[in-house]
């Protein structure tokens, strides 16, 4: 009797503690009504606030007649440039593509594939090799470039003139050490919309000795046969 008796005391203390458990989880202050709330799926009914992400991580999203891409240059001699195009990055620090000088990616301009990537060393290279590159470029080729470092040391009139050709209006300017990103095709008639250059001025550098980075991003349209 007396051990039935302890226990139906422990039941009895036992439920008494399970209630109050109850009622504090269940109608008191603040945090548990919330935690009420999620336990019953309330809060993932709730509207998502999050807009949905779009192709490489872009303010705006891309109509379906154009390619989304966005372009950083280098910044100083210290981290590379990238670009990314139709959601996917091309050329990276992390993909461990990217180097001192000229980073250019060539997509074709009506599907958007990556066709080669390629880096030029404007500073020591031989400029021979982006003259052939650059002269292999088909007609409907979209040229992406984005300057790391110094892109501009080597650059004699001839490499000039191509990537004028492919609608740049600062490859005949550009100086050691300036930045520059650019987006052009071959087979363009106008000049590019997608071009940005930022001259080394040692009054106005963000690092001492180079310009600030420059990134740009948007919709490059593709081609129409
Ligand atoms: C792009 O791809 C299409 C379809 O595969 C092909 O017909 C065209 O020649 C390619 N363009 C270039 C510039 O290579």
């Amino acid at each position: 009797m007396r051990l039935t008796g302890l226990i139906r005391i422990a039941a009895m203390l036992f439920s008494l503690g399970t209630a109050w458990l109850f009622v504090q989880t269940y109608f008191n202050t603040g945090w548990k009504v919330v935690s009420l709330r999620s336990w019953l799926g309330s809060e993932s009914d709730l509207p998502k606030t999050q807009p949905p992400r779009n192709k490489c991580g872009n303010k705006k999203s891309c109509p379906e007649s154009t390619f989304a891409f966005k372009v950083s240059s280098g910044a100083a001699n210290v981290v590379g440039p990238s670009i990314c195009f139709e959601n996917t990055i091309i050329m990276s620090g992390v993909k461990n593509n990217v180097g001192r000088g000229l980073n250019i990616a060539l997509l074709n301009g009506t599907n958007g594939q990556v066709m080669k990537t390629d880096v030029f060393d404007m500073y020591s290279g031989d400029i021979k090799l982006l003259l052939d590159f650059l002269k292999a470029i088909k007609s409907g080729t979209i040229v992406t470039v984005a300057s790391y470092d110094d892109p501009a040391t080597k650059l004699n009139d001839e490499a000039r003139t191509l990537f004028t050709n492919l609608g740049s209006r600062h490859a005949s300017k550009l100086a050691f050490r300036d930045n520059w990103i650019f987006i052009g095709a071959k087979g363009l008639k106008d000049k590019s919309p997608y071009e940005q250059h930022l001259r080394n001025e040692a009054a106005k550098n963000k690092y001492e000795g180079w310009p600030e980075v420059l990134e740009m991003e948007g919709c490059v349209p593709k081609k129409m046969d």
